[in-house]
């Protein structure tokens, strides 16, 4: 047995232990991609044969890039432009490209958590639930700023008594609510059609490329994997803390997540026998008229929205602290200054993302904003981050600085495979799906 080394004191913080670190990084990957966005691409892209395609890409992209940013984050210590300026100079541009990709990212999503917060009102008060002019009115943008105020004020109370203390109440909240949801869904009449969707696999998508690039781009977005989150995450981990056995508890938790909130939604939706693939749509406009006419219906649907929003937040906060830590790497501000001038600059571009969401702006070649933006940064330009962080940490890093860290000990074998696994099966597997995309966009 070798002796301990020394505990690390990272410059911005440290995560309490293990416990607190596996909080905030679940906090990050569950979020509005399990509960919104996985039931939706499951009802567009086959549903069951699309959970096995996920399943896959999880554990083919998206565990093995999750351990390799962790790594790297806690070798190279900084947000990913600090850190992969530490890796080279020159791979600070695939930094950039990557907080680039997350600011936009965080910008929409920002919105979305404000409309969460925004239902919860609207079906706790048993409101007429109007999507279009609730999207495009005041209250949309006023939730956004509130949404966005509180989490700056929770990244700027700091690492561990910020990020981490919320995550470890919010996160088990969300989880006991989620399943309670589950539960009471599983009652319905829309129970077994819901289940035979879900589970019944139509395997022939599965020849589909348009379905696995979905598929690896979802579990990407899913696992907050590509985002520079993990990398900034990983910088703040004890050593103590075992990379390879906190990426299995993270990814299981989070694929564990989006299955139970397919099991809480579909069998709402099949009671009222709605087509499933409807993106924002299901969320905020057919699930509230469908809570107003269950039993318990506003009681569910709050806690539903309640829930949503949990979910966002933790997710939104680690967005804004990849990015304030790499705006702060750059510029070399202090954390506060960061982190305040990055919300200025969210309240600008999502401010007007929430605006252009009016009824007159409420589609752009026939589809809302949003789905576009989500499309377009949360699938496309989270490929290119991705990307991106591959080159950095396996073409231009020293790969076996980072077969280190992972912890394959002093073994030539086990190095050489965790160097083979992310110079060719990541970074080509990411290719593929960039390529699979781009023809299918096109
Ligand atoms: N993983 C989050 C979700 O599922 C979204 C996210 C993407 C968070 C990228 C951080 C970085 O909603």
């Amino acid at each position: 047995m070798q002796s301990e080394p020394p505990e690390r004191v990272p410059r911005r913080g440290l995560w309490s232990g293990q416990v607190g670190f596996i909080a905030a990084t679940v906090g990050s990957a569950v979020g509005l991609g399990n509960v919104w966005r996985f039931p939706y691409m499951v009802g567009e892209n086959g549903g069951g044969a699309f959970i096995v395609a996920y399943v896959a890409s999880v554990l083919l992209l998206g565990a093995p890039l999750m351990m390799f940013e962790l790594a790297a984050g806690r070798r190279y210590e900084g947000g990913v432009f600090g850190a992969f300026r530490a890796i080279a100079p020159r791979a600070r541009f695939a930094g950039a490209v990557v907080a680039g990709v997350t600011f936009l990212i965080l910008s929409y999503y920002s919105v979305i958590a404000g409309w969460t917060l925004g239902h919860a009102g609207i079906v706790g008060l048993g409101l007429e639930a109007d999507f279009d002019a609730f999207a495009g009115s005041w209250a949309s943008l006023a939730l956004f700023v509130v949404t966005l105020f509180t989490a700056t004020a929770i990244v700027l109370r700091g690492v561990t008594a910020g990020i981490e203390s919320v995550a470890r109440i919010l996160m088990p909240t969300l989880a006991i609510m989620l399943v309670a949801m589950a539960v009471y869904a599983l009652t319905l009449d829309g129970r077994s059609d819901a289940l035979k969707f879900l589970f019944d696999p139509r395997f022939g998508v599965l020849a589909e490329p348009r379905v696995w690039a979905a598929a690896m781009g979802q579990a990407m977005f899913s696992l907050s994997v590509g985002s520079g989150v993990l990398v900034t995450y990983g910088a703040y981990m004890r050593r103590s803390t075992p990379i390879r056995d906190s990426t299995a508890m993270i990814g299981g938790a989070d694929t564990a997540i989006a299955m139970i909130a397919g099991l809480a939604i579909f069998p709402i939706v099949f009671t009222f026998a709605v087509e499933p693939s409807e993106g924002i749509e299901l969320a905020f406009d057919a699930l509230p008229r469908m809570f107003g006419q269950l039993p318990m219906g506003r009681l569910v649907g709050t806690a539903f929205y309640v829930l949503l929003f949990f979910a966002a937040i933790t997710s939104m906060i680690s967005m804004m602290e990849a990015t304030g830590a790499s705006i702060s790497d750059w510029t070399r501000w202090p954390r506060t200054k960061a982190v305040i001038v990055l919300a200025l600059a969210l309240l600008a571009v999502g401010g007007w993302a929430a605006l252009s969401y009016s009824p007159a702006g409420l589609t752009l070649f026939g589809e809302p904003v949003l789905d576009q933006l989500d499309a377009a940064f949360g699938t496309f330009g989270l490929l290119v981050a991705g990307l991106a962080t591959a080159v950095a940490i396996f073409w231009v890093g020293k790969q076996h600085d980072i077969a280190d860290e992972i912890g394959a000990g002093a073994q030539g074998r086990a190095k050489s495979a965790i160097v083979f696994v992310g110079r060719y099966l990541v970074t080509g597997a990411i290719i593929v799906t960039l390529v699979a995309s781009v023809i299918d966009a096109v």
